[in-house]
């Protein structure tokens, strides 16, 4: 019979410190995750200096309660997973040196991981991946369609120009004195609200699968401002229902195009905007008829900042071979192209 393979990821690339176990690549034994939210609020937007201090902080109070959790004693683990890129440096530099030193102290391999690679193994975590696949990636930093004709290798074919998905969300939020991050509370009040304000959708040229959103934005500022010098008062529930609207419109159609045009068995939702009711709710009514074709969408708490998407893409990077040096350092701009094989 095949051992268990048992391995641990870890996650500081943003403002979560998180660390968590998985058995087999799919199994969840330990999930733990520390936010910073409430230290960068009153901010309004993440503070580098700042989480990195958090980091530091909770690393190992982390750590320790993931395997407190697994129940299980170092010797048992295979590999330790570690987010190198991309992300803010400062963060990054605290998750991979911890790797780094459970790797080097307990004799441990450590695996790379590319933190949207991450994200969207983060579905593998509720249906095995069936290639060839598409995934549709919004995240605070990126929005990208992802093909991917087996495991481990990455294709971009289409990304944002100017703001991801999340910047929007957030940026917006922003504009109605909403507190960070916004992109939750904007679904929240698109939840309440009508589509009644005419917002552009940016479509770009017929065949491409880039995305824009900072037309967009600029729109919903302007909105918002012009209403403020008549006098006139804006329905912030309408707003963020008209903004949501053509947030969500843009990323299904384009989806939907690329999903017929490359002919894939699977679509993948991933990233932090992947926690977006309007988001979730339209893809599945627009893949809902098509039988051959399945959607995955993962719970809530696996769409945003965690290390069991870590450690599940870790885990079949592993399998594959890929091992980093105990030299690796941080890499703020990793590109997931380049972390192909
Ligand atoms: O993936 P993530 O946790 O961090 C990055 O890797 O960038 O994504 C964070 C982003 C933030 O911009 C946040 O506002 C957005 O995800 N977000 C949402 C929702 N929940 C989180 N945006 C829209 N609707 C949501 N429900
Ligand atoms: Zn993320």
């Amino acid at each position: 019979m095949k051992k268990d393979q048992w391995v641990m990821g870890v996650e500081s690339s943003c403002d979560e410190t998180a660390v968590a176990i998985i058995k087999n690549g799919r199994e969840i034994a330990a999930n733990v995750v520390a936010s910073q939210i409430e230290s960068h609020k009153r901010f309004g937007g993440v503070v580098p200096e700042i989480a990195s201090r958090h980091h530091v902080e909770q690393i190992t109070i982390v750590l320790e309660e993931a395997m407190n959790q697994a129940g299980l004693d170092f010797s048992d683990l295979d590999a330790i997973a570690v987010t190198e890129g991309p992300g803010l440096v400062g963060a990054l530099l605290i998750g991979v040196n911890a790797a780094k030193a459970l790797a080097f102290a307990h004799g441990l391999p450590l695996v790379p991981v590319h933190h949207i690679a991450g994200h969207i193994y983060a579905n593998r975590l509720v249906a095995e991946m069936k290639f060839p696949l598409i995934a549709l990636v919004v995240s605070g930093g990126h929005t990208e369609l992802v093909y991917m004709k087996e495991h481990g290798h990455f294709e971009v074919i289409g990304e944002t120009r100017d703001d991801a998905a999340g910047e929007a969300y957030d940026k917006v939020a922003r504009t109605l004195n909403l507190t960070y991050p916004g992109g939750p509370q904007i679904d929240r009040l698109a939840q309440e609200g009508k589509a009644t304000i005419d917002l552009p959708r940016a479509w770009l040229e017929e065949d491409s699968y880039d995305f824009s959103f900072s037309g967009l934005k600029s729109a919903v500022i302007n909105t918002v401002h012009n209403a403020e010098q008549r006098g006139e008062t804006i329905i912030p529930e309408d707003l963020a229902a008209s903004f949501q609207a053509s947030v969500v419109e843009v990323l299904v159609k384009k989806a939907e195009r690329a999903v017929a045009e490359y002919g894939v068995k699977q679509i993948l939702l991933a990233g932090g905007v992947a926690a977006n009711k309007g988001l979730r709710a339209a893809l599945s009514e627009a893949f809902a008829n098509k039988e051959d074709i399945e959607l995955v969408i993962p719970p809530l708490s696996f769409c945003t900042d965690n290390a069991a998407m870590i450690a599940a893409a870790g885990s079949v990077m592993f399998e594959k071979g890929k091992r980093a040096e105990l030299t690796l350092n941080a890499n703020p701009g990793l590109e997931i192209e380049k972390y192909n094989d």
